[in-house]
């Protein structure tokens, strides 16, 4: 039986797309490229913004239109779980709801017509998800699931509900199996996830990110360890100095900020100032000088003013971002700032995200400038007709010519050129 998987959003859901690819293919179902080839159809969806939720519906239209007599099709992921059996009412052509926090129900829920599994109190915490083979140097590793956060624009804590951690030990044995199976740098995942080990729903020792960091750089064939996403509110000392201490875990971190005004953040719930955000860069900096620092910015908050805007500005003048992910805030259903009266207009918006990513646009070319003539450690994620790619430890991209170099490999490569952004290279 084949199945056709289709994942929008983040890392988060693609690791729950390889999960539902592994538990399926238990009960005999292999992957295909083809739509109209495919006995089940799934969609995991994301509901971070509007945009890609109103896709979903047009998508769905069009795998009814092609699919083969019989096959099924199921929505998954984010959407899944605030939606729930209104999909069904919208779309009459899919067969079954799967909510984000639901995945190990997969192989049960295809059997069932029209079954609608949404439940945000369900557990899949210390459920061993069967594996595939590693298809790549690269691996997800989920660390957690949900959120305790309240940010008032996000819909998360409604899609993937509480934030409760995966044991430590379970952890520990996945990581191993993905070295043993050629796995060089892992990329564990969480919403928050430098708050690991504030909840298990079973007796757990105490433990914290940190040990858990610790715990898994004793891994002999992992070489790197790099995560996503942790919370600026959680960034202790503690945690930037083992960032910074421990050889394995790259130097390169997404840190997001979401706004620059204290007013806003403040809105937002964020539960830090512009001051605390600006400290935690300092200390990083001077811990790490060489560190890589990405973010996430929302643009257009409900009674954002041109005044926190500048502030915005400020702070990526300050910090210089290595990478941007910004966005126009979007009115999420269930979320608390959706109602409020003092949404900002469209034309506005738009004109401070064009702003600010063209800003953006002229500091990445100075800070590319900047980096002729230094030489990384690059490891090799992939070649292609003989150019190789790959990132350094604080997360530069690299081109260069192969040589005798394989995929896996480490190489030190020195900066020959830049264009638009992008890094070329020659080993060194
Ligand atoms: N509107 C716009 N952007 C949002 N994000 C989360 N919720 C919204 C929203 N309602 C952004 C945040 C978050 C990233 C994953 O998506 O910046 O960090
Ligand atoms: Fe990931 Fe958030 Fe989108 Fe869910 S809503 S897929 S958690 S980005």
């Amino acid at each position: 039986m084949k199945l056709y998987i289709e994942t929008m959003g983040c890392a988060m859901n693609s690791r729950d797309s390889e999960h539902m690819v592994g538990e399926l293919g238990k009960v005999g179902y292999v992957q295909t490229n083809e739509p109209s080839e495919a006995d089940l159809i799934l969609i995991n969806t994301c509901s971070v913004r509007e945009k890609p939720e109103r896709k979903l519906f047009s998508e769905i239209g069009q795998f009814a239109k092609i699919k083969k007599p019989g096959a099924k099709i199921g929505v998954c992921g984010c959407t899944a779980s605030h939606m729930g059996a209104q999909i069904l009412k919208k779309a009459p052509s899919v067969d079954f709801v799967l909510g984000a926090r639901n995945v190990s129900k997969i192989s049960q829920i295809i059997k069932q017509d029209k079954a609608v599994a949404v439940d945000l109190d369900h557990d899949d915490s210390t459920y061993v998800f069967a594996s595939q083979a590693p298809s790549n140097i690269k691996a997800l590793l989920n660390i957690s699931i949900g959120c305790d956060k309240h940010c008032t624009y996000c819909v998360v804590p409604h899609t993937r509900g509480k934030e409760i951690s995966i044991p430590m030990d379970l952890l520990l044995k996945e990581a191993d199996k993905l070295a043993q199976a050629g796995v060089k740098e892992i990329l564990l995942l969480g919403q928050n996830v430098n708050n690991y080990g504030a909840r298990f729903s079973t007796d757990h020792p105490k433990v914290n990110f940190t040990t858990l960091l610790e715990n898994l750089s004793q891994i002999g064939g992992l070489k790197r360890i790099r995560f996503t996403s942790p919370h600026p509110l959680h960034m202790d000392n503690a945690f930037l100095e083992h960032f910074a201490a421990n050889p394995k875990v790259c130097k390169s971190i997404h840190i997001p900020l979401q706004s620059g005004s204290n007013a806003i953040l403040k809105a937002m719930k964020r539960g830090y100032s512009r001051e605390w955000y600006l400290d935690r860069i300092a200390r990083l900096k001077a811990l790490v000088p060489e560190v890589g620092i990405s973010t996430d910015i929302i643009v257009g908050f409900p009674g954002e003013t041109p005044r926190d805007f500048e502030d915005t500005l400020d702070i990526l003048e300050q910090v210089r971002f290595d990478t941007l992910y910004s966005f126009i805030y979007s009115p999420r259903p269930l979320t608390p700032s959706c109602t409020w009266k003092n949404q900002v207009p469209k034309e506005e918006s738009s004109a401070h995200l064009k702003r600010l990513q063209s800003r953006h646009k002229e500091i990445l070319e100075q800070k590319a400038r900047a980096e002729l003539g230094k030489t990384h450690e690059v490891l090799i994620e992939k070649i292609t007709e003989g150019v190789a790619e790959g990132r350094s430890s604080n997360g530069r991209l690299l081109s260069f010519e192969a040589g005798g170099a394989g995929v896996g490999d480490f190489v030190a490569v020195e900066v020959v050129a830049h264009r638009k952004g992008s890094l070329k290279g020659r080993i060194a």
